[in-house]
Order: C-alpha cells, then sequence, then structure tokens
C-alpha cells in the first residue's frame, strides 16, 4: 500500500474537520440557500474556510520543514563519510529537537563503534600477514637454504652427467627462495620495523621501478612528524596499492611518490603517475583498492584525494594525522 506522508495526512484531517464543523454550524443556524441572504452567508462561509486551510497549509509546512529537513539528513548519512550532523532549523520544536540530538548522539556512537572494529580487522589483518611472514622467512626460507646447500654439496662429488642438472636444480631453489623473500616483504615490510617509515618507502618505491622497468623517483620533503605504528602501516600500504595500481591498470612512464610534512599535525603522500588515467567517479563493482585505501586512510584519522581523468594521469593524494615533529 502507498504511503501518505504524515503532512499530507494531517492537511486532509484538518480540512476534513473544517467543513465539516462549517457544515453542521450552517445547519444550525439554518442558512437556506433560497435566499439571497442564505447564499451570501453560504459565500462567506466557503471563503472563510478556503482562507482557513490556505494559513492552515502554510503553518502546517513551516511546522514540518525541521522534521523534513532532518528526514533528509537521515537519508544520506553514509558512515564511509564521517563527520555528518543534523543542524537545528528555524521553528524547530522541543520533539524534533530532541529527535535530532538523539540522531546525533546516535550517529557519533556508531561511527566509533564503526572506526573501533574496523580498526581491529586491520589490525587483526596485518598480525597475520606478519605471522605468515615469519613463517615464510624463517621456516620454509630455511628449508629451501638447506635444500640449497645439500644440493651444492651433492654436486660437487656427482658425475658430471648429473652435475649440470643438480646444479640447475640448485639455481631453481635459490629462484624459488628470493620470490619468497619478495613475498613474505610484501606481506609484513621488514624494513618499516627495522628503519622506519621514510627508507621503507624509498625501498619500496626502489624495488617497483625495478620490477616493472618504470622509472620511479621517490622524494621526501619539509618538517618530519611523527607517526604511531599503525598510521605508518598505513602510509606504507596505502603506496603500495597505489603502486600496485599504477603497475596493473596506468601503463605508466614516470612514477613519482613524495612524502611532504606539512606542519606537526600532518603528513602528506603523494603518489603520481603520468599513465592512462580513469574516471574515479565510475568504478566497476567488486573492486576494492581504492576502497580499502580510503577505509584505512579515514581510520588513521586522515583523508584520501583521487584526481584523475582518462588520459591525465592519476594523483594520489593521502594526508593522515601526526603526533608531533620529529627531532631534528
Ligand atoms: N593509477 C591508475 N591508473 C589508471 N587506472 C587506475 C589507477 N588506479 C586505479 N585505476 C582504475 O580504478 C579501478 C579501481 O581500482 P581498485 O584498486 O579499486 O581495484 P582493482 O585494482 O581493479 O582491483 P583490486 O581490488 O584487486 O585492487 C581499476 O580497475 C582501474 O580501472
Ligand atoms: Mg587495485
Amino acid at each position: 500500500m502507498r504511503k501518505t506522508p504524515l503532512l499530507s495526512q494531517v492537511l486532509a484531517v484538518n480540512t476534513l474537520l473544517v467543513v465539516a464543523t462549517v457544515f453542521a454550524a450552517s445547519v444550525a443556524a439554518q442558512v437556506d440557500l433560497g435566499e439571497a441572504a442564505g447564499t451570501r452567508q453560504f459565500l462567506v462561509l466557503l471563503a472563510a474556510i478556503f482562507a482557513t486551510l490556505l494559513a492552515n497549509n502554510l503553518v502546517m509546512r513551516r511546522r514540518f520543514a525541521p522534521l523534513e529537513s532532518l528526514t533528509r539528513t537521515m537519508e544520506c548519512v553514509d558512515l564511509t563519510v564521517p563527520g555528518v550532523r543534523a543542524h537545528p532549523s528555524d521553528g524547530e520544536s522541543v520533539d524534533i529537537s530532541r529527535m535530532r540530538e538523539s540522531f546525533n548522539r546516535m550517529l557519533s556512537r556508531l561511527e566509533q563503534e564503526r572506526v573501533g572494529s574496523a580498526t581491529a580487522v586491520l589490525r587483526a589483518q596485518e598480525a597475520e600477514r606478519a605471522r605468515v611472514a615469519r613463517d615464510l622467512h624463517d621456516e620454509v626460507n630455511q628449508a629451501l637454504a638447506a635444500v640449497s646447500l645439500r644440493l651444492a654439496a651433492t654436486a660437487e662429488q656427482a658425475p658430471p652427467e648429473f652435475a649440470r642438472e643438480l646444479a640447475e636444480t640448485q639455481r631453481l631453489a635459490g629462484q624459488a627462495m628470493q620470490e619468497l623473500l619478495g613475498l613474505a616483504r610484501e606481506l609484513r615490510p621488514s624494513a618499516l620495523d627495522d628503519h622506519g617509515l621514510l627508507p621503507a618507502l624509498r625501498t619500496q618505491v626502489r624495488l617497483f621501478g625495478e620490477r616493472w622497468a618504470i622509472p620511479a623517483h621517490f622524494a621526501a620533503d619539509g618538517p618530519r612528524p611523527l607517526l604511531g605504528d599503525f598510521e605508518q602501516l598505513v602510509v606504507y600500504r596505502v603506496v603500495q596499492e597505489a603502486l600496485s595500481n599504477i603497475a596493473r591498470h596506468a601503463n605508466a612512464s614516470k612514477v613519482k611518490v613524495t612524502v611532504l610534512g606539512c606542519n606537526s599535525t600532518h603528513l602528506k603522500v603523494t603518489v603520481s603517475d603520468d599513465g592512462d588515467g580513469f574516471n574515479p567517479g565510475r568504478l566497476r563493482d567488486g573492486s576494492s583498492g581504492l576502497a580499502g585505501m580510503r577505509e584505512r586512510a579515514l581510520l588513521a584519522g586522515g583523508r584520501l584525494d583521487i584526481t584523475s581523468a582518462p588520459g591525465d594521469g592519476t594523483i594520489v593524494e593521502l594526508t593522515v594525522r601526526a603526533r608531533g615533529v620529529r627531532a631534528a
């Protein structure tokens, strides 16, 4: 069944009541429509009904406007874009004001809970990645290293017809070790723990350039704001996804990554390429990289801006909150 707006319902009921009252009053007053005086009285009553309904309509619309505005805000709230709140409107009644305040409180609670649970999921994901990377590095890599050593020892004593085959097997084991270490590094950037964010980013950009044969330039400038562990990881992962997108989609001939300490409160990281570009407003369903970058930026108290257009390259700009400035 089609639902009628509350305002229309109230106006309809008021109209019925006014018409019924006037009708009852004219019956009680025995208005005779056959006489000229009676007709005049009837016309006056009709004009009064019309004026009453018009005034009623205007007043009701004004009274319902705050409710309409609150409903519009409720409809457009998106928890992935926090900070939207319902603002007081002119002529707001006590009930609407209470409803608005409760709605705003509920939004704050939902935003906090969302940030808490999303941060917990990200931390758990990172911890799991670190565990897998450690296992790959400490166990699988060690086992491959042992295989490689035994192959080398066997190759020395083996007859020449087997020695070449053994040397090739040893080369393959060495290659597998390199790939494994690369995988472990992608899973958990140990450079981040060992050397800090800037050297880790510099290494990431250098390895990207070497792997994809795209000239990739890294630069850091300005004050060095202090970032927490979580924020550093966010910056690292966002740059990682931006570079991976460049490798997969951009056809770029050069890439630039810059880290700019704007002031003691924020750090800005920009990844730009001169590739094919795309329309950020029209993304296919199922792609999660950009959404994940945005989510991470938000959880780190920052924001992500993407500027791109077909044929115009892409600029990914991440701003995160800092805890102060690193002493020089
Ligand atoms: N630097 C870029 N240059 C050109 N196109 C890009 C670039 N970055 C993103 N895109 C476009 O935006 C789309 C969405 O990117 P997103 O990272 O969200 O998904 P994806 O890379 O396709 O898949 P995944 O979920 O595995 O990351 C890509 O499919 C691509 O068309
Ligand atoms: Mg992607």
